[in-house]
């Protein structure tokens, strides 16, 4: 039987304090530099949850809400949200926590796909993902929208191909 797997089971936590050369000039975390700790936390619950080599095939989306200042404790979660065939979507939500005034604001999310790749670097097959939380549900519905609308602007895709988008991209043409 096919392995399934759960979202928790590729949950990845980066937890890293704001260095001033990882800053901009107004002293806020550089948006590349958290792109890079994004990237790396996804990677990690990819390979968590294909147990295969990964390569980031999209950065669907990545969203820039609240500043994180220098010296600010930045925490990263990850999970898969929805395994297609080869590659996967993963979410990470990024947060800004302070312990000493007791509060976590959330500051960012991004949306990326990866692929599991073998040691020729071909697609490979990956587990089942069975998703379990409420927010985990939602997520994994909505994942085949973006899937498809990633390889849309990407041009492996044409709009009439897809199930969930033709509409959008048809109407009034
Ligand atoms: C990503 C990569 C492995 C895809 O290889 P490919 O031979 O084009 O393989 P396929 O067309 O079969 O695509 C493989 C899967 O990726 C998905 N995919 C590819 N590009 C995608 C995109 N832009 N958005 C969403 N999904 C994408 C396909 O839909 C397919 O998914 P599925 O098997 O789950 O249905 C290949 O393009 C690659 O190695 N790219 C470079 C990756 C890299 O170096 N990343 C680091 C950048 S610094």
């Amino acid at each position: 039987m096919a392995k399934i797997k759960t979202p928790s089971e590729s949950l990845t936590i980066m937890t890293n304090i704001v260095l001033p050369n990882e800053t901009n000039s107004l002293r806020n975390l550089f948006g590349g530099e958290l792109l890079a700790k994004m990237d790396r936390a996804a990677s990690i619950s990819a390979a968590r949850h294909s147990e295969r080599r990964v390569v980031t095939a999209s950065v669907n989306h990545v969203s820039f809400n609240e500043p994180i200042p220098e010296g600010g404790i930045v925490v990263l979660e990850s999970k898969v949200t929805r395994a297609f065939s080869t590659s996967m979507e993963i979410y990470v939500d990024v947060w800004l926590d302070d312990p000493v005034n007791q509060t976590k604001v959330h500051t960012n999310e991004g949306i990326y796909t990866f692929v599991a790749v073998d040691a020729d670097n071909k697609p490979v097959p990956i587990p089942e993902l069975r998703p379990e939380t409420e927010e985990e549900i939602e997520r994994h519905k909505a994942a085949l929208r973006r899937k498809e609308l990633s390889l849309i602007l990407s041009g492996r895709m044409k709009a009439a191909d897809s199930v969930e988008l033709k509409k959008l991209f048809t109407e009034g043409t």
